[in-house]
């Protein structure tokens, strides 16, 4: 019945993004997120997809020339922290996708940080429109992940009301650190 985080912030994004939006996939990894993005966004609209890691970025290619997606997909090989040199402030982003930690089944000591996690939200919230979405599926059960849990909730939490509303939705009886999901939507 209730839905995993992962599963339920792809339904808000199959519910939220529709053709022709502008949306960034912040952390590509195994391009799972950027490939449904592609999709929702159709040929008209585009996806700025975004990964320091080659492996990642070369993956997510295959992927998307394989359902034809890769026309509307700009893949960047760079940190999300430097979105703003390649979106412009005026994009008017319909969402943008976090997924906090590391690449799965890769190297586990190339994760996600709170400093540049943090200038990338920031960065990302400047460019939504009103009513777009930012959403962070936060893991943290690697090394180092404790810290931009805190950093990154800290953040969200202080968000102003008056400009924004943020949701969380996780599991609270579970072990083992299981990852949950922010939700911002601009108001
Ligand atoms: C949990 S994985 C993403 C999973 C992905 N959404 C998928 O569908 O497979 C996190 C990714 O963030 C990437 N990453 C780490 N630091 C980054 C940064 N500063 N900017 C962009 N991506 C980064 C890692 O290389 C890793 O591939």
């Amino acid at each position: 019945m209730l839905k995993r985080p992962l599963s339920f912030v792809q339904e808000i994004l199959k519910q939220h993004v529709v053709e022709n939006d502008i949306v960034i996939d912040a952390t590509v990894g195994n391009g799972n997120d950027t490939v449904l993005l592609a999709s929702l966004v159709g040929s008209t609209g585009k996806v700025y997809g975004f990964d320091v890691q080659e492996e990642a970025i070369e993956t997510s290619k295959k992927k998307l020339l394989l359902t034809g997606l890769l026309p509307q997909t700009e893949l960047i090989l760079d940190g999300h922290e430097n979105l703003d040199q390649y979106v412009s402030e005026d994009s008017r982003i319909s969402a943008i996708t976090f997924n906090l930690g590391y690449l799965p089944k890769s190297d586990k000591s190339i994760i996600t940080m709170a400093e540049t996690t943090l200038q990338a939200i920031e960065k990302g919230l400047a460019r939504l429109r009103k009513g777009g979405l930012v959403t962070i599926m936060v893991y943290y059960g690697h090394d180092g992940g404790l810290e931009e849990k805190s950093q990154v909730t800290d953040f969200v939490v202080n968000l102003p009301q008056e400009n924004y509303q943020v949701l969380k939705y996780e599991f609270v009886n579970q072990k083992n650190n299981p990852p949950f999901l922010f939700v911002i939507e601009k108001k």
